[in-house]
C-alpha cells in the first residue's frame, strides 16, 4: 500500500485500520500514562491531538471498530496534579448537617441564640434539596467566563475552566452582571444520562462507574475536555464567592437574580417562616426523590436575609446560617465475613468489618466502621447497651447502613440467622502490627499501641497525617507516596522527609527509576519540599499529629504562644501539674465508680482537692498548666495530650530532628494595633447588644485572647447581666470590669 492511500481514510482496508488503531491506541495510552504520572511529555499536544483525531476519522468510516480507546470512552479520573491550581478568592465551605427533626429545631434556636432573638417570628429560610454531585466555582469578569475551579481542599481547586465550558447549563457571557462575579453551585449526571454512560462503558469493556456522582466527577476531572463535551453532565447554581456588588438582599432574591443571568436554578427552592414549613418541605421534596431524575441526599436549609448570613458568620468549615437536612440512611443485610484491626496515628486499634460485598444505596460496600471493643460487645462509651445488647461476631448476618458519605456502619445483627459455631469476637490485647501491649486506659474507649514510633502503623499513619492538606501539604508528596517511601526504608519519620534530597542527591536515581517517577518530578519534589521548610506555627504543631490537639486548637495555640520555644517552654513546665492532675483525675474517677457500685454519695470534688494538695505541684508548674488549660476551648484533655507528647523522650527527639529542618513562622497578628490587641478578656454574664460567640469572634478579630476562666492574668472582664462568680473573683483580683457598653465604646473607637 502507498503512503498516500494509507494516509487517506477512505482508501483504508478494514485490517489495516484496525492494526492502526491497535497502534494508535498504544501511543496515546502511553502518553496519557506519562502526562498523569507526571513524567516529561512523550507526545507534543499538537501530536497528541493529530492522533486522536486520526482514531476519530477511521472511526467514522468503521463504527464498528469503536473501541476502548476511542477518545470519547477513556475512563479513569487522572491524577490531580493534571490541572492547574486555583485558589478561591471565598473559601469553599462545607455544610454541617441535621438527621432528626429536632436538629433542625435546634438549628434555629441556635441561630436566634446567636442573634440575640426572643423567637424565630422575625427569621425566614429557603428550603431547597442538596444535590449529589461534586461543587464548582465559576468566575465572571465584566460578564465573561474567567475560570471554573472544582472545590479542591476549599482554599485551592483545580482548573478544570475548558471542562465546564462543555456544559451547556453554564453560559459563557453574562449580562448585566456585576464586574466580579463568582457563581457556585453543583455539578451533577441525570439517572438517565447515568444508565446510558455505564451501558457504553460496559459495551467497551471499560470500568464501569458506581453512581451518578462517582460519574460526574470522573468526567468533570477528564484532563481531556472532549471527553468530558462527551459525559452530559448539568449545573445547579446555588451559592456565590466574591462578588464586586451584592446581587440581592436575600438568598430567594439571590438565586432568582442567578436565574435572570442564565444560570439553571432547582425548581423545588422555596421561603419557609417556621420550622414546621421547613419540615413539611423536606417531607414534599423526599417524596418526589425517586421521580427527579438526579440523586439527591437530603434538603438545605439557609437563612433568608443576607445580612443576617453575614452576622452569623462561619464556623471552621461551615456556614452558623446553613444546614443539610439528610435524608436518612440505606439499609442492606449482608455476611460479616472477617474483623480487621488497624493501628492509627495514635495507636489506635480500629476494628473494620470485612464484609460480603453489598449495594447500600448504589454503592459497592465492602466494609464498614466497628468503632472500638465495647461496640463489638454491644455497648456504647457510657457502658449502655445498644442494638439490645446484641454482640457482632465473624459469620454473622449484620445490616449495614450508609448517610452521605459517612462510612458504612453496622446498624443491627441477625440473631436468628447466626450460626451455633460463631464465637464471641475476642480483641487483641497486642498490636497486630508491631506486637506491643495494646492497652485500654480508664475511661479511654479505645484500647492502644503502647509501641510509639517503633510500630510501623503508626509511623505510617502520623507521615500520612503529615503531608496531609491541612498540616503540611506537600505536593507531589501524598498518602500513596509516603506509604511507598516508608516502605522502602526512605523516610521513618517527618525529619527524613527534609533530608530526602541530601540523602539521595539531586538526580535522585532511585527516585527516577521507579515507576511514576521521572527526572522531571523528581526534581519537582525536591523543591516542594524545600518550599515547605518554611512553615507557620499552627500547621507545624497540627503535623505533628498529637492526639486531640486539631486543627482549630493547633491555631489557637500558635495565636496565644506565638513562637515554638515559648510553647515548649510552657508544655516542660506544665507537666508536674500535668502529672497531678491526672491523678487526681484517676482518684475523681475512682471515686465516682466505688460510689455508684456502694450506693452512696460520690464526693468527686473532694477527693481531687485532697489528691491535688498532696501532690504539691511547684507553682511555676502550675501556673503553665493554668495558662494552657485555661487558653479559651482547650481544657485539660488537650492539654495532657500536648504534654504527653513533648515528654515522650522518642517522640520529642523525633520533633527536634524535624525543627532542626524548619523556620517557623508566627502567626500574624490579626489587628496589630487595635486598642485591645494583646488583651486578655473574658467575657460574663448575658451580654444584650452581642451574643457572647459573636463577641468573642469580634475581640479575636481585633487581636485579643478570649480567656474561659479568670485569673491574674486577666486584663480585661466585660460582665454582662447577671455577672456572678467570675465578677466577684476579678473584682478580688484587681482585673479591670467592663460593661457591655463600655467594651463596645471602647473597641469602636479603635
Ligand atoms: S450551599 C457555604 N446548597 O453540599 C455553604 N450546598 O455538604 C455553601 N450542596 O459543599 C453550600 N446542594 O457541594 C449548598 N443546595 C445546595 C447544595 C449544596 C449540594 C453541596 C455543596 C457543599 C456540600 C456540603
Amino acid at each position: 500500500m502507498k503512503l498516500q492511500d494509507y494516509l487517506d481514510v477512505s482508501k483504508l482496508t478494514k485490517k489495516n485500520a484496525q492494526l492502526e488503531l491497535d497502534e494508535l491506541a498504544r501511543q496515546i495510552e502511553n502518553a496519557n500514562s506519562a502526562y498523569h504520572a507526571g513524567d516529561d511529555p512523550i507526545l507534543t499536544d499538537a501530536e497528541f491531538d493529530a492522533k486522536k483525531r486520526r482514531v476519530k476519522a477511521i472511526e467514522t468510516k468503521f463504527p464498528d471498530l469503536r473501541g476502548l480507546f476511542s477518545p470519547d470512552f477513556q475512563v479513569g479520573a487522572p491524577a490531580a496534579s493534571g490541572f492547574g491550581k486555583i485558589p478561591h478568592a471565598v473559601r469553599m465551605m462545607s455544610l454541617g448537617n441535621a438527621f432528626e427533626d429536632r436538629d433542625v429545631s435546634d438549628f434555629v434556636r441556635s441561630i436566634c441564640k446567636y442573634l440575640g432573638l426572643a423567637g424565630a417570628d422575625d427569621l425566614s429560610f429557603t428550603a431547597e434539596p442538596k444535590i449529589d454531585g461534586l461543587s464548582l466555582s465559576l468566575r465572571y469578569e465584566h460578564g465573561t467566563l474567567i475560570h471554573a475551579a472544582t472545590r479542591g481542599d476549599g482554599s485551592v481547586g483545580e482548573n478544570v475552566t475548558a471542562n465546564a465550558l462543555t456544559i451547556s447549563d453554564i453560559p459563557r457571557e453574562i449580562e448585566n452582571a456585576p464586574e466580579v462575579l463568582e457563581v457556585r453551585g453543583e455539578v451533577y449526571m441525570s439517572h438517565a444520562d447515568f444508565a446510558a454512560l455505564n451501558i457504553r462503558q460496559e459495551k467497551h469493556g471499560a470500568k464501569l462507574f458506581a453512581n451518578p456522582r462517582n460519574a460526574a466527577a470522573g468526567s468533570l476531572r477528564q484532563l481531556d475536555p472532549d471527553i468530558t463535551r462527551a459525559r452530559p453532565l448539568h449545573f445547579f447554581a446555588y451559592s456565590w464567592g466574591q462578588l464586586s456588588s451584592p446581587i440581592a438582599e436575600t438568598q430567594f432574591d439571590a438565586i432568582k437574580r442567578l436565574e435572570r443571568f442564565g444560570f439553571a436554578t432547582n425548581p423545588l427552592t422555596r421561603q419557609c417562616g417556621t420550622v414546621a414549613e421547613l419540615i413539611a418541605h423536606y417531607r414534599s421534596i423526599e417524596g418526589q426523590r425517586a421521580s427527579l431524575g438526579y440523586d439527591i441526599d437530603g434538603v438545605v436549609y439557609k437563612v433568608d436575609r443576607l445580612d443576617l448570613q453575614e452576622r452569623l458568620g462561619f464556623r471552621s468549615t461551615t456556614p452558623r446560617w446553613a444546614i443539610a437536612h439528610k435524608f436518612p440512611a440505606e439499609l442492606a443485610w449482608t455476611r460479616l465475613e472477617g474483623i480487621d484491626i488497624q493501628v492509627g496515628r495514635t495507636g489506635a486499634l480500629s476494628p473494620v468489618a470485612r464484609l460480603q460485598p453489598v449495594t447500600v444505596g448504589g454503592v459497592v460496600v465492602s466494609n464498614a466502621t466497628l468503632h472500638n471493643e465495647d461496640y463489638i460487645r454491644g455497648f456504647d462509651s457510657k457502658g449502655t447497651s445498644i442494638r439490645g445488647g446484641k454482640d457482632i461476631r465473624v459469620g454473622d448476618w449484620v445490616q449495614i447502613y450508609r448517610a452521605g458519605d459517612v462510612i458504612p456502619k453496622v446498624a443491627d445483627v441477625d440473631l436468628g440467622r447466626r450460626s451455633q459455631n460463631t464465637v464471641e469476637y475476642d480483641f487483641p490485647t497486642k498490636c497486630p502490627v508491631c506486637g506491643s501491649p495494646a492497652l485500654r486506659a480508664d475511661g479511654d474507649a479505645v484500647r492502644r499501641c503502647t509501641g510509639g514510633l517503633i510500630c510501623d502503623a503508626q509511623a505510617v499513619e502520623k507521615l500520612r497525617h503529615f503531608v496531609s492538606r491541612a498540616a503540611f501539604d506537600i505536593e507531589g508528596m501524598g498518602a500513596k507516596q509516603v506509604e511507598q517511601f516508608h516502605a522502602d526504608g526512605w523516610i521513618k519519620e517527618p525529619s527524613d522527609i527534609f533530608t530526602l534530597e541530601d540523602r539521595f542527591g539531586r538526580g535522585m536515581q532511585q527516585l527516577k527509576n521507579r515507576e511514576g517517577w521521572g527526572e522531571k518530578s523528581a526534581k519537582a519534589l525536591f523543591e516542594a519540599i524545600s518550599k515547605k521548610r518554611r512553615v507557620e506555627l499552627g500547621k507545624l504543631v497540627f503535623a505533628l499529629g498529637i492526639r486531640n490537639v486539631g486543627e482549630v486548637a493547633s491555631r489557637d495555640l500558635a495565636l496565644h504562644f506565638k513562637v515554638w520555644d515559648r510553647l515548649v517552654e510552657i508544655v516542660d513546665l506544665a507537666l508536674l501539674a500535668a502529672i497531678a492532675y491526672r491523678k487526681a483525675d484517676d482518684a475523681a474517677t475512682r471515686e465516682r465508680i466505688a460510689a455508684v457500685q456502694g450506693s452512696r454519695r460520690a464526693r468527686i470534688s473532694e477527693v481531687r482537692k485532697s489528691a491535688l494538695a498532696e501532690a504539691d505541684v511547684p507553682k511555676a508548674s502550675q501556673a503553665a498548666w493554668d495558662e494552657l488549660v485555661e487558653l479559651d476551648g482547650l481544657g485539660p484533655v488537650l492539654a495532657l495530650s500536648l504534654c504527653d507528647a513533648l515528654s515522650n523522650c522518642e517522640e520529642r527527639a523525633a520533633i527536634d530532628r524535624l525543627i532542626a529542618h524548619l523556620t517557623i513562622l508566627s502567626p500574624e497578628d490579626p489587628v496589630a494595633d487595635s486598642r485591645v490587641s494583646g488583651k486578655t478578656v473574658v467575657f460574663t454574664g448575658t451580654l444584650v447588644r452581642l451574643k457572647r460567640a459573636e463577641a468573642k469572634k469580634q475581640a479575636e478579630s481585633l487581636g485579643a485572647k478570649v480567656a474561659g476562666t479568670v485569673s491574674k492574668k486577666t486584663d480585661i472582664l466585660i460582665a454582662g447581666e447577671d455577672a456572678g462568680s467570675k465578677a466577684a473573683k476579678a473584682a478580688e483580683l484587681g482585673v479591670k470590669i467592663m460593661n457591655e457598653d463600655s467594651w463596645l465604646e471602647l473597641i469602636e473607637r479603635g
